[in-house]
């Protein structure tokens, strides 16, 4: 059964200073370039805790994980986050106001998304983001944020999985329901891996911490059982790994 991981940490409760010291030289230009102190925290806690899991797993100090983040399309220094040792597991960062999220899974590639209960679903815009089936299911399930937000965590998390992000037809990137368990039904034909991802994608919905609702996908392949999450306490993993 294909397992994964989420972290979850509230901005605030874990001290920043210590942690700064992780960062690298990229990581370091990037957060001075963050006007607003949320963004700085946002940022410092999504890798931080990424460094914190991976050390976890590896039986290392946190200090000596290195992360890297190369883009697909640019070849510049962002986009998902990766450990380059050896037996580190897949990791995905995501962030939503005060709460900041880290996936995690030996199985395959893994993507996140969390956002806040009350974000609205805006109406007018639904296809720019999903199909007519698509559509007609969040209107059967009420039309309102509830089954929006299932339908936009589960595919912002399916895209990330792949690495893609936002860089593809989402409306082609077809879901089940949101009253149904989801899947991937559809990827699209003009893309790499329409062939493998509906076969290969396990997903999981997941009610996160402060009335957030999230959503994980992992590319676990095609014999792979349903997938397993479990949600952890990431301040008290950030806690123990900051040197006493
Ligand atoms: C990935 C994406 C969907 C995330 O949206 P968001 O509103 O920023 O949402 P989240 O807070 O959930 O996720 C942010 C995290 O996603 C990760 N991420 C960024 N690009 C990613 C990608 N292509 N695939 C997977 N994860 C990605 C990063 O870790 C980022 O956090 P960090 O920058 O602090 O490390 C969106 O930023 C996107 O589509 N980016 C790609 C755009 C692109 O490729 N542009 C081309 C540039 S040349």
């Amino acid at each position: 059964m294909p397992k994964a991981d989420v972290w979850w940490v509230e901005l605030g409760s874990v001290p920043l200073e210590p942690m700064l010291a992780w960062l690298n030289d990229e990581e370091r230009e990037r957060w001075s370039r963050y006007l607003k102190d949320d963004d700085k925290q946002r940022f410092l806690l999504g890798a931080s805790l990424s460094r914190a899991i991976v050390a976890r797993e590896l039986g290392i100090a946190a200090a000596d994980v290195p992360l890297e983040r190369h883009c697909s399309r640019c070849e510049g220094p962002h986009g998902p986050v990766t450990s380059p040792l050896p037996g580190a597991p897949n990791l995905s960062v995501t962030h939503a106001g005060e709460l900041v999220g880290v996936a995690a899974s030996v199985d395959g590639p893994v993507g996140l998304d969390v956002e806040p209960s009350s974000r609205r679903s805006p109406l007018q815009d639904l296809g720019v983001v999903f199909g007519s089936d698509e559509i007609a299911g969040i209107t059967r399930a009420g039309g309102g944020s509830e089954p929006f937000l299932r339908m936009w965590t589960r595919k912002e998390a399916v895209v990330k999985a792949v690495g893609v992000g936002f860089m593809v037809a989402l409306p082609k990137v077809v879901l089940t329901g949101p009253a149904d368990a989801p899947r991937l039904l559809g990827w699209p034909g003009d893309e790499p891996g329409a062939d493998r991802y509906p076969a290969e994608m396990r997903m999981a919905d997941l009610q996160a911490p402060r009335d957030h609702v999230g959503a994980v996908a992992v590319i676990a392949g095609r014999s792979a059982g349903e997938l397993h999450v479990v949600q952890h306490n990431g301040a008290d993993l950030l806690t123990a790994a900051i040197p006493a």
